[in-house]
């Protein structure tokens, strides 16, 4: 007989086996907020509700939501639901303004999380003895070690490269063999650049698989970076208010969007304006209750990502689609709603163009202008450069609606981040 690692186990649960589990969770973890932190007692008192009226799934709509601002106006711990003693680790989200979102947890905590990164890297294909090379960054930020973790639990052999110091990642990938990696889309591409400057075709490593996540990316991208490496990329999503990485990830088998690990975390997709709930297959915003979480419990988390949640197509957890972009990344461009992720969707169709790019958005006569700066594959002339910067302008304005100006400079002239990217620059 077959025996799964024990990751898998919630996995195999029916529909209405998964739904009881999770309404018991999620009273038992709205109960569990309410008693042990007062800003969640003051919250819920105020809204009107208590953990009693959780009677159905549905009832947790009539509670009100959690957002980025309530975990900063408690900075650091306001949120912990357990002694201090209790928490075994602390991460923070590095906010762009301000104080970081703090999230703690306690050694179940870290222990489920490890879990469930494990379950991700074993949908992704990742197999007990694999070597795992971890190219997020280890610190406070989630990625490292929470892939760390994960992929200590499922018995792989941990690489812990983090992120940066793309020749000695280089050497490290050529010399142990790894068959996963763990990294963000935009710098696996920088670790393409460095592999190839190191006169290594990045199709000829042992890496099998990628998981990807961690910032926004697109199918465009997906097909550049396996074409390149010649592996199966999947996504990975998660967020450090709610744990980490490992809230959802793509199965490799059928590349499809993300299983959400619902048993875990429930998903509640809204309106971003009106906060109304959406029906499945709606586009809105993801909002996220964490069901099993003790240090730092989280009740309707706003996590300001666009998705859709979609039909199951393994076990009974829901899928969601990848992350169509933050509501915060939203471009208002001239009055029309534009994310970067539509502008590199169009890029990459390009062949001579690659997934290095930056968007500078500028108000020189009181209307916004766009200028694109995209690296090309190879070393172009002039003439060719503006050849295809006008095509691609052109393409932009019929697929996206936006006037652009695209300027194509050569190869290794745009910075590479060596952990999420950095593509927008609003200087308006
Ligand atoms: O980025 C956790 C993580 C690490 C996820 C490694 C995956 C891999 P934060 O730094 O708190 O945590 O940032 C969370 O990153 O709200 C999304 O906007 C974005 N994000 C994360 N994964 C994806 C993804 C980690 N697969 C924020 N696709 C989230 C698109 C993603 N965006």
């Amino acid at each position: 007989m077959r025996t799964l690692p024990t990751c898998l186990d919630g996995t195999e649960l029916d529909g209405s086996a998964l739904k009881i589990l999770q309404l018991d969770r999620l009273r038992t973890s709205i109960a569990h907020a309410y008693a042990g932190n007062p800003a969640y007692r003051t919250k819920l008192d105020k809204a009107g509700v208590h953990p009693n009226d959780i009677a159905t799934l549905d009832d947790l709509a009539t509670f009100p939501f959690t957002t980025k601002a309530d975990l900063r106006d408690n900075y650091p711990f306001g949120f912990f639901a357990v002694p201090a003693e209790q928490i075994a680790r602390l991460h923070a989200s590095s906010g762009t303004t301000g104080k970081p979102c703090v999230a703690g947890y306690t050694r179940d905590d870290i222990s489920t999380w490890a879990q469930l990164v494990a379950r991700s890297i074993y949908v992704a294909g990742g197999r007990p003895g694999m070597k795992v090379h971890v190219a997020y960054g280890y610190g406070l930020f989630t990625g490292g070690l929470g892939a760390h973790y994960g992929a200590e639990e499922l018995g792989c052999t941990v690489i812990p490269m983090s992120g940066g110091q793309t020749e000695k990642q280089v050497q490290l990938i050529t010399d142990f063999a790894p068959e996963i990696i763990m990294v963000t889309p935009s710098y696996m591409l920088a670790l393409a650049d460095g592999l190839r400057a190191a006169g290594i075709d990045p199709a000829s490593t042992s890496l099998r698989i990628g998981i990807f996540g961690a910032e926004p990316w697109t199918e465009a991208m997906r097909s550049e970076i396996e074409a390149i490496f010649n592996i199966t990329a999947v996504d990975i999503y998660g967020l450090s208010e709610v744990i980490g990485p490992g809230v959802a990830q793509e199965y490799a088998d059928s590349q499809d969007g993300l299983t959400i690990w619902e048993d875990h975390f429930y998903p509640e997709i809204v309106n971003p304006e009106t906060g109304k709930v959406l029906t499945d297959g709606e586009e809105g915003e993801l909002v996220l209750t964490s069901l099993t979480k003790q240090a730092m419990p989280i009740i309707r988390y706003r996590t300001r990502d666009l998705t859709r949640l979609l039909p199951s197509t393994h076990g009974a957890m829901r899928r969601m689609a990848r992350i169509a972009g933050r509501s915060d990344d939203m471009m208002i461009v001239r009055g029309v709603n534009v994310f970067p992720s539509q502008i590199e969707e169009q890029i990459l169709k390009c062949v001579a163009l690659t997934g290095h790019y930056e968007i500078e958005l500028t108000r020189p006569n009181r209307l916004d202008e766009v200028l694109i700066k995209v690296e090309s594959r190879g070393y172009l002339s002039r003439g060719e450069g503006e050849a295809i910067g006008a095509e691609l302008a052109n393409i932009l304005k019929t697929t996206v609606g936006i006037t652009t100006a695209v300027e194509v400079v050569g190869p290794e002239t745009i910075a590479r981040s060596t952990g999420k990217a950095v593509h927008v620059f609003d200087r308006r």
